[in-house]
């Protein structure tokens, strides 16, 4: 058995005690962990998914030279043959009882963490996550299923005696809803991937897994750990495959739910297709995009801000949902902050994903690389270029792009979510920052929000004001721990309820109450 690594509380704990940012404990685990990670990752992985038709070579992002392994992709033709199976299987897993199906999500946890060096290996070269990335991934989806378990033990397992003023007795019961497809995104393949799994399978239902089409055989790999865990094969089938796939599941009468993490755009055809189709009302739980802000009023301290921003914005090369876009700084202080930022940029090291000095790898693949490339040539023609992060000579041939700042005349310059390391700053004076926090809520997205101020006042009132779902006040914005900082946004950004927080699992069951005239 490997070492654990310490929850990521103990190590944000740690974290704050040391001036140096990374403690030793943590240094070492690092380094054993990336000796394991290279023994279990070497090879390649070969998967196919449930009446899979056609198959693909895949390469990594990091080096297209390395072969990653080969999966069999499933035709939207094999989705009503898998709802049907998943169809037929629910009704005796839902019977089980929440307290069984807890058992084996603690078993999933167990197996995880178990096979963590081979998982954090699969997150480096299909997905081109760093070692911090990878670690945090399998953290995660280990805390999802052991958070899940303990919900499902506490609220869902066992009937809720209800009081019976006219001399009946009434009792609430939870239950699976039925048939639930999950669709996930590429930019946490093992966490939101598992997550939805095991919070749907959990409550009862039985799931078809769709995979974000970059990323399938960490998902696959996953699966397999959780049928050796217990969870019987037609309650849970994984089908990867391209968005056609999903919305041929999603367009299934049959089905009584779907968990949806990935963009805006797809939520919103997801949402049509539910609403359209013939058989039950389905729930919808998404999870979607942000345009997240930090604002930083004249009161910060900038060496701070500058560790935060760059973690925020550059890390896990941006593609997460909670990263940082938009930097909002009081005038004051923005002069000082930009050129720490300038500084500090050209520090952060671009490079191979398995490398312990690595802070940021590649984005994942073709189709972001150039999305962010065009970008930042809008950029280059409409606002200054602040700093470039150094992109190494000798980089494998991949999807490298260099983290980018600029600043922008306004938050009104940028259309939409930019998925990836490209921050943007905006310059506010004091008086005007109601117009600042106007204007980041007129973007519509709700998801995370950074304040830097030393003055309580403006914290309160800042995080107070706008709307989003995780605020993070004097920290960075990224890396939410399950059962503690529950994760989720709203408006564009989602419909709740958050991941990891105590309300998830209920809206994945029906509710039934049964009413006997004693
Ligand atoms: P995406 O919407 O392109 O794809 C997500 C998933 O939807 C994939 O599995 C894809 O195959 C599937 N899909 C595509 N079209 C579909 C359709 N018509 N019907 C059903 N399924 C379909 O998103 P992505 O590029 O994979 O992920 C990045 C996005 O995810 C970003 O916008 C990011 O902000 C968001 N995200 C949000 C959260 C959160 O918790 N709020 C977390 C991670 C990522
Ligand atoms: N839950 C992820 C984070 O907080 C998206 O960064």
């Amino acid at each position: 058995r490997h070492p654990r690594i310490p929850l990521p509380v103990d190590l944000y704990g740690e974290h704050r005690r040391n001036s140096r940012g990374i403690n030793f404990a943590w240094e070492q685990a690092i380094a054993t962990l990336a000796e394991q990670m290279e023994e279990a990752g070497r090879g390649s992985w070969n998967f196919a998914g449930a009446g899979a038709e056609s198959h693909e070579d895949l390469s990594s992002p990091a080096n297209l030279a390395d072969r990653t392994g080969r999966v069999d992709w499933c035709d939207p033709e094999a989705a009503s043959t898998a709802v049907g199976r998943a169809l037929a299987a629910q009704p005796d897993w839902d019977r089980r009882g929440a307290a069984e199906r807890a058992g084996i999500l603690e078993a999933i946890a167990e197996s995880l963490e178990d096979n963590r060096a081979e998982l954090m290996a699969l997150c480096a070269r299909e997905a081109g996550k760093t070692l911090p990335d990878g670690i945090a991934e399998v953290r995660e989806a280990a805390d999802f299923c052991r958070y899940y378990a303990r919900q499902a033990r506490d609220h869902l397992a066992g009937a809720i005696e209800l009081p019976g003023p006219t001399g009946e007795s009434n009792q609430l019961r939870h239950h699976g809803r039925g048939v639930f497809v999950c669709i996930s995104p590429w930019n946490f393949p093992l966490a939101i991937f598992t997550g939805q799994v095991v919070a749907a399978l959990v409550a009862g239902n039985s799931v078809i897994a769709k995979p974000a089409e970059q990323t399938p055989l960490i998902a696959l790999r996953a699966l397999e750990l959780m049928h050796r865990a217990g969870v019987p094969r037609d309650v849970l089938i994984g089908m990867p495959g391209a968005g056609a796939l999903g919305a041929a599941l999603t367009q299934d009468p049959r089905i009584s739910g779907v968990a949806f993490t990935g963009s805006t755009d797809t939520a919103r055809i997801i949402n049509r297709t539910l609403a359209e189709r013939d058989g039950a009302l389905a729930t919808l739980i998404a999870e979607t995009g942000g345009q997240n802000a930090m604002i930083v009023d004249s009161s910060a301290l900038p060496e701070q801000v500058v560790r935060d921003v760059i973690s925020s914005a550059f890390h896990s090369a941006g593609q997460r949902c909670s990263a940082l876009r938009i930097l909002c700084l009081q005038s004051d202080i923005a002069d000082r902050v930009l050129t720490m930022l300038a500084g500090a940029m050209r520090e952060v090291r671009v490079g191979p994903p398995g490398l312990l000095g690595t802070d940021v790898g590649p984005v994942v693949d073709s189709a972001q690389l150039e999305m962010l490339q065009a970008h930042c040539r809008r950029m280059d023609d409409q606002a200054r270029l602040i700093a470039r992060a150094p992109l190494p000579d000798g980089l494998p041939d991949g999807y490298w792009f260099a983290p980018s700042a600029y600043e922008i005349s306004g938050i009104d310059q940028l259309e939409g979510e930019i998925f990836g390391p490209v921050l943007h700053v905006v310059r506010y004076r004091a008086r005007d920052i109601d117009r600042i926090i106007d204007q980041i809520n007129a973007t519509g997205y709700g998801l995370t929000l950074g304040v830097h101020s030393r003055i309580d006042q403006v914290q309160q009132y800042v995080a107070g004001r706008v709307k989003v779902g995780n605020a993070y006040v004097n920290r960075n914005m990224t890396g939410a721990v399950v059962g503690v900082q529950p994760f989720g946004g709203e408006g564009l950004s989602g419909t709740g309820p958050k991941a990891g927080g105590p309300q998830y699992l209920f809206r994945f069951t029906t509710e039934r109450t049964r009413t006997v005239n004693t």
